[in-house]
């Protein structure tokens, strides 16, 4: 049987991610094709102008495509953007017959902590199990097979906003590609990034990408904790411009191209091998490069630990935190997230990749990876929110279809 494809499409503020590949049954992410290239059409991680968006796409799928003849059994989406919140709930039913807890108990127990109150406009994008309880035992991470009179879920439900799931779905229309299912950005980083252990112990997955910044807190191997904030990269990019009196691409290109903290404190004394740049910065007093990227850096991080404190999650994480996205390409930057922030952090890419240096070495690509691993869970039909329309048992099929062909 031929090996089964997952495409994981990225949709970023300032860029547009493709990896393409399959997990093995040793949990090893194969890449067959991946790209990279500039969206348009995306402010803050909401879409803005959907047909800039969709050509963009349509031309990394191009891309994508001229590396070799692609054909993706599903295709995973991100969905980003301040639209997105999350709660914590919980649900509990009387298990039918005191007998052995069935996949209907689980489900009805699940669907009880749904009942939140929603906006019309609003729709939940993932529903995920923290932990469950039978009758006085809790803690208990699959309840399958346990007997008892009551089952209780512990739940994170994060929920977004219906239009945005709509307008993802349409920008990837174009394409061809029947789009299956949607993940929230931060849930995809982590799930490309974060390894059992770090779930385990308490970890705090942070992607700053260009327009957002999203936090996902595990616990024992659940969610406990998620947001999103509108600050990234392109902050940083932005105050750059200014204050350097340069245009935004220019002061893109500086910061790209130095991409060290230690070098844009000296950014005066560095060669910067572009003509195109050396006549903007020619002029420009590049003594305070440093200290402005250093400022909007420092302020990043302290949202950061206080959204954490707010939630009141910050005692929860002795992994510390996993910085990715973009900007954690920068060097020192978790040096200085941890003084800023008192966590232990450390930059992430994606774990476990074969075969693309791109995607093991780059941490932009951590929610694309994971798009992909996330296609591969054996639970993908339970944390994936579907968009395409085929019903329910039609999906779950195909998740268990894609689970069997990697491990038969
Ligand atoms: N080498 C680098 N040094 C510093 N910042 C970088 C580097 N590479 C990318 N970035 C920044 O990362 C951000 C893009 O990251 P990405 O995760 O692709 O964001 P998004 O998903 O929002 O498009 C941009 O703000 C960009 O300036
Ligand atoms: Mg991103």
């Amino acid at each position: 049987m031929a090996q089964e494809i997952a495409l994981g499409v990225d949709i970023g503020t300032s860029r547009i991610k493709m990896v393409a590949g399959y997990v093995d049954s040793s949990d090893t992410l194969h890449v067959v094709a991946s790209t990279s290239g500039p969206s348009e059409g995306v402010k803050k991680g909401s879409i803005a102008n959907l047909d800039s968006l969709a050509h963009c796409i349509a031309e990394q799928w191009d891309k994508l495509r001229s590396a070799g003849d692609i054909r993706p059994s599903v295709c995973l989406t991100s969905i980003d953007g301040t639209s997105i919140a999350s709660v914590n709930s919980s649900g509990s039913v009387a298990i039918e017959r005191s007998g052995p807890v069935t996949e209907s108990d689980v489900r009805r127990a699940l669907d009880a902590s749904g009942t939140i109150s929603l906006k019309s406009s609003e729709a939940i994008l993932h529903l995920i199990p923290k932990s469950f309880t039978v009758d006085d035992c809790s803690g208990i991470e699959s309840p399958l097979g346990m007997t008892g009179s009551r089952l209780s879920v512990e739940t994170h439900i994060i929920v977004g906003s219906q239009s945005a799931v709509s307008s993802r779905v349409s920008a990837l229309s174009g394409t061809g590609l029947r789009t299956v299912g949607l993940v929230t950005h931060g849930v995809a980083s982590a799930e490309g990034v974060l390894g059992a252990d770090e779930r385990d112990l308490g970890v705090c997955l942070v992607d700053v990408g260009a327009g957002t910044t999203n936090i996902v807190v595990y616990k024992g191997s659940g969610i406990v904790y998620s947001s999103t904030l509108a600050i990234g990269g392109s902050n940083i990019t932005n105050d750059l411009a200014l204050g350097l009196g340069v245009p935004f691409s220019v002061a893109e290109r500086l910061k790209v191209a130095l991409s060290d903290l230690s070098r844009l404190d000296n950014a005066q004394d560095e060669r910067i091998p572009d003509v195109d740049l050396s006549k903007f910065l020619n002029e420009a007093d590049l003594s305070q490069t440093g200290g402005i990227v250093r400022a909007r850096l420092a302020e990043i991080c302290e949202l950061i630990a206080s959204d954490l404190r707010t939630a009141g999650v910050h005692r929860y994480i002795p992994a510390g935190l996993a910085l990715t996205g973009g900007t954690a390409n920068l060097v020192g930057f978790s040096e200085f997230a941890s003084e800023i922030t008192g966590y232990r952090c450390h930059c992430a890419t994606a774990r476990r990749v074969l075969r693309s240096i791109d995607v093991s070495a780059k941490p932009e690509y951590a929610c694309a990876a994971g798009l992909v691993r996330m296609a591969f869970r054996e639970d993908a039909s339970e944390i994936v929110r579907r968009v395409d329309n085929i019903d329910e048992r039609g999906w779950r099929r195909r998740a268990r279809r894609l689970v069997r062909g990697l491990l038969g």
